[in-house]
């Protein structure tokens, strides 16, 4: 039975030969060589009057590529050209049924639709083969890189959705020789190309838009627009960018629970700063320099770095105010030390107040009566008994009054130390701190 069969198989091919069935018998009905010039040189009408009407359909594969820096939108598309051969046709009953036949593209005319957006000719080699059926109708299918400007608003970054035009037009065919028309409206387009998309990495496709501008007379060109829209997908850009500045923003919050002595919070505070500037850097290299209006994400960024600025000057003069108070504590200190000292001298020797002058003069000062001992010196140099007598007594007298003093102030004194009360400027400064962090806490919120 298999020997029957394949015998009937035999017979048959042995028969059809002879009936035209071969392609070759299809180009030779057409006189269709690759050297026959009445099909590849000139487009094909019988009349010239008559407009070719070339349909197009694209459909989107992947969208490669969106580099916002250099407006450039890479698309992987493919694209279907229709149109009618008025010189082709043939019976497919005379042809054992052949209904269409492939040939290599330069055999025939094809129309010159090219994109206005595109900036490089693609790389691939275009598609080698066409299609023609029997009533006379060529397709062309093209697979293709385009690499197109697209003119990108990057205003909400990284939360934008980005419209990308291809225009497809001829060029150098009027309207009175092409008429291009879709093949696909908005809808179908956009739902094939949601069926073929293969990969969809950063952005993702939204829909496709058909436009068809008609040439309003027959010395300009149609013009069919298909708008890619698209968003991005910002989950990335929050993770790794907006998130990463508010943590620093807390940071620099949290940083005004570090004690303002000591340059720790100053060094701690410049750290975060410089953290925020490579964001920035990295952000400069995503953004194109072109836009002239300045993208949320970028016054955001300067927002924060500006208010970390702000703080970090808080600090500095927090700092210096603080200085200052120490400095005054410090010098307080000293001269509490040094009165001590003078009223221990004084107690023991101050019968030798002919050397102790000049620590007297010193210590005087302290408690405002310079003039007394520095009048006294040359008095005391010249040994006049009597008046020494005299100065003696007053000095004993002056002495009491400042031990008595003493006694206050050191009270005083040890008053300060046990409660450690602040200072004029640290008062301030603490003000400043604590209006500053609600200011800081405000803005943030
Ligand atoms: C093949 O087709 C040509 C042209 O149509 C015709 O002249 C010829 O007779 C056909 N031959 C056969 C065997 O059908
Ligand atoms: C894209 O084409 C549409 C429809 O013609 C037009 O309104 C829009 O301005 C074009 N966009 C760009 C960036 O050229
Ligand atoms: C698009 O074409 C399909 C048929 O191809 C039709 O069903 C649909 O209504 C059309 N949509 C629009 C918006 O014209
Ligand atoms: C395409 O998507 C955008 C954004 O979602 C929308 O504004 C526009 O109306 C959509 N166009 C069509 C034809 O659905
Ligand atoms: C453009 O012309 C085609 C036919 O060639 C027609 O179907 C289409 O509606 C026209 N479009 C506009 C916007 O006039």
């Amino acid at each position: 039975m298999l020997t029957g069969f394949i015998f009937l198989l035999f017979l048959t091919d042995g028969v059809l030969p002879e009936n035209n069935c071969s392609y070759q018998d299809v180009l030779n009905h057409l006189q269709l060589t690759k050297t026959n010039e009445l099909y590849s040189m000139t487009r094909p009408v019988k009349n010239h009057k008559r407009p070719t009407r070339v349909s197009l359909e694209v459909l989107l594969y992947a969208i490669l590529d969106v580099v916002e820096k250099d407006q450039k939108f890479i698309p992987y598309v493919w694209t279907v050209m229709r149109w009618h051969n008025e010189y082709i046709s043939w019976d497919p009953n005379q042809f054992c049924g052949i209904d269409s036949v492939s040939l290599p593209a330069e055999v025939l005319w094809i129309p010159d639709i090219t994109i206005e957006e595109m900036t490089e000719k693609d790389k691939a080699p275009p598609s080698p083969y066409l299609t023609i059926n029997d009533k006379g109708d060529v397709e062309v299918q093209n697979n293709q890189v385009l690499v197109s400007t697209c003119r990108m608003h990057i205003y909400k970054f990284p939360f934008d959705i980005q419209n990308c035009n291809l225009s497809f037009k001829s060029i150098i065919h009027t309207a009175k020789d092409i008429r291009l028309q879709p093949s696909d409206n908005s809808t179908d387009a956009t739902e094939w190309s949601r069926d073929v998309m293969r990969t969809q990495y950063e952005w993702l496709f939204l829909n496709m838009t058909v436009t068809t501008n008609n040439a309003s007379d027959l010395i300009s060109q149609d013009i069919i627009i298909y708008t890619i829209t698209m968003k991005r997908r910002s989950l990335l850009y929050i993770v790794n960018f907006l998130v990463p500045i508010l943590f620093f923003l807390c940071l620099d919050l949290a940083s005004f629970l570090i004690s303002d002595n000591g340059g720790e919070k100053l060094s701690f505070k410049v750290t975060v700063l410089l953290a925020v500037t490579v964001l920035q850097l990295i952000l400069n290299e995503i953004l194109p320099a072109s836009s002239n209006r300045i993208p949320l994400i970028a016054v955001y960024c300067i927002g924060i770095f500006a208010l970390m600025l702000l703080s970090l000057l808080e600090t500095i003069l927090v700092m210096h105010l603080m200085e200052k108070d120490s400095q005054a504590s410090q010098d307080n200190k000293a001269d509490n030390g040094r009165s001590k000292d003078c009223n221990k001298r004084g107690k023991a020797n101050f019968h030798d107040s002919h050397q102790e002058g000049n620590e007297w003069t010193q210590c005087g000062c302290i408690y405002d009566v310079c003039e007394t001992p520095s009048e006294l010196l040359p008095v005391t140099k010249e040994g006049n008994s009597r008046k020494v007598m005299e100065e003696y007594h007053a000095l004993e007298k002056l002495s009491d009054e400042l031990r008595e003093m003493q006694k206050t102030l050191s009270l005083l004194l040890s008053n300060t130390k046990e409660v450690a009360k602040p200072g004029y400027w640290t008062r301030v400064a603490n003000k400043v701190n604590k209006v500053f962090f609600i200011f800081y806490l405000t803005v943030v919120v």
